[in-house]
């Protein structure tokens, strides 16, 4: 397995260029099974979970090409209704051929996808909301057995706010018959990207961006083209590093308009910021202040970027609390981060830091895509040599994190592991 080695105590200075987003990306690839047109997609992230959603897409029967960030997808020969376990099982976001494959073809066979480090992450919300549809579902030897003649539009209530359990009932609903209202929706962004695309593959949907999604289901969807939006955990991870470990960058092909949450945490760690349409201009000159938050659904302050945001508080010049209410355990980064050094203490679902001084660079291990980029801030604000093992789960949400940060002066290289 990779590792990578990181000498810390280098300030950051240059430009850096976000790429497309992987929580729309992916939403956004299963899409094209809906469709018998091409969709043509641009500036789509070059990640390990987009290059097995792609190959996870192309057993379908679906053509897949992809060159660099541009990827097409075309919908006239799928002949495989099913995502089977051997894939499913390295990426849980393969749950999203779900609802397209029943909704175009009325027949999927999905593995269940299992638990992770975060948490179950059951998807009962998608199987509840897809028989509310019409469809007959079985779950039998580890696989979602879904058939239906053909979906009927109804109105839906999900039992709490989920991202790809909206996403799913989402492009089911483009497909069935008559009205299908969302109600509890989720607002991301990502989920908002992904509506847009549909749109524009002449789906009819209302209320785009709010937590209610009215849906008049239409008889077929067309090819289209598609720039996926920049990836905001992404821009607000660098900024975070640049929090931690000092120094002047410029984060470039960003969105500035969804990122809200992350911008207050980062005035308040006391960042300077100059924010551009599609850039932001970041310096950090001074030791962090220490930020209290919980995590909550958009636009609330993103899950994705509490392990980030708590490795900025673990150099803080105080103390600070960290409450996570989405995921039940997603502070495995926690104990790694002590291992630097950090003097963090958990109880429940809340963390309680104390910011240090100075970490101590140390070897340490990835245990989940957020937790290892917090583990890569932690160690270039460190003093000393860290080496993060298993980033394997780095790859499958940023696209060469090491490759940017070495060109903004970061001392980092990756180790290829020889098996
Ligand atoms: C999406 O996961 C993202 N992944 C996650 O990003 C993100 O952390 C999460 O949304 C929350 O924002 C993708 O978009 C591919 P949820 P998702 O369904 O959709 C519970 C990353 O780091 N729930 O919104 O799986 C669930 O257990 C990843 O990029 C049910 O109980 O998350 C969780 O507690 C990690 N039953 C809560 O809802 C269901 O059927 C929110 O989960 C569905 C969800």
């Amino acid at each position: 397995m990779d590792k990578l080695l990181i000498q810390g105590g280098h300030r950051l200075s240059g430009d850096i260029v976000i790429s497309g987003a992987k929580n729309a990306a992916l939403p956004i690839l299963c899409a094209g099974l809906l469709t018998a047109g091409t969709l043509e997609l641009s500036n789509v992230p070059n990640l390990h979970d987009v290059t097995t959603m792609l190959k996870l897409l192309g057993q379908t029967g679906l053509e897949v090409t992809q060159d660099d960030h541009r990827v097409t997808l075309t919908g006239g020969a799928i002949d495989k209704l099913e995502a089977p376990y051997d894939l499913v099982k390295t990426m849980r976001a393969s749950i999203l051929v779900l609802g397209p494959l029943l909704a175009r073809f009325g027949e999927a066979k999905v593995s269940l996808p299992g638990g992770c480090a975060i948490g179950s992450r059951p998807v009962d919300q998608h199987i509840k909301g897809l028989q509310a549809l019409g469809a007959e579902i079985t779950i039998e030897g580890g696989y979602i057995y879904a058939k239906c003649k053909k979906l009927k539009g109804t109105r839906i209530v999900t039992d709490m706010i989920t991202v790809t359990g909206t996403e799913n009932l989402l492009m089911a609903a483009t497909l069935a018959e008559g009205e299908t209202i969302l109600e509890n929706a989720a607002r991301e962004p990502e989920v908002t990207d992904l509506a847009h695309l549909l749109v524009a593959m002449g789906a009819k949907i209302e209320g785009i961006g709010t937590d209610r999604l009215v849906i008049q289901g239409v008889a077929e969807l067309h090819g289209a083209k598609h720039a996926v939006i920049s990836d905001r955990i992404e821009a607000a991870t660098f900024l975070c590093a640049v929090a931690a470990a000092g120094g002047d960058i410029t984060i470039r092909n960003t969105r500035t308009d969804i990122l809200d949450a992350a911008l207050d945490k980062l005035r308040e760690v006391g960042l300077q910021m100059e924010i551009g349409p599609d850039w932001i201009h970041a310096k950090m000159d001074r030791r962090p202040t220490p930020v209290t938050f919980r995590t909550t659904e958009y636009p609330g302050f993103p899950t994705d970027m509490q392990a980030q945001f708590m490795a900025v508080n673990t150099v803080a010049d105080g103390a600070s609390r960290v409450t996570e209410t989405i995921f039940e355990n997603r502070f495995m980064h926690v104990q790694e981060m002590n291992r630097l050094g950090a003097h963090i203490e958990t109880d429940g679902n809340t963390a309680f830091i104390q910011g240090v001084e100075q970490l101590v660079g140390a070897p340490v291990m990835a245990t989940d895509l957020r937790a290892s980029a917090s583990l890569v801030i932690a160690a270039l604000a460190a003093r000393g040599e860290t080496v993060i093992d298993r980033i394997y789960h780095l790859d499958r949400g940023y696209d060469q994190m090491e490759v940017k940060l070495s060109a903004v002066g970061a001392k980092i290289e990756r180790v290829k592991s020889s098996k």
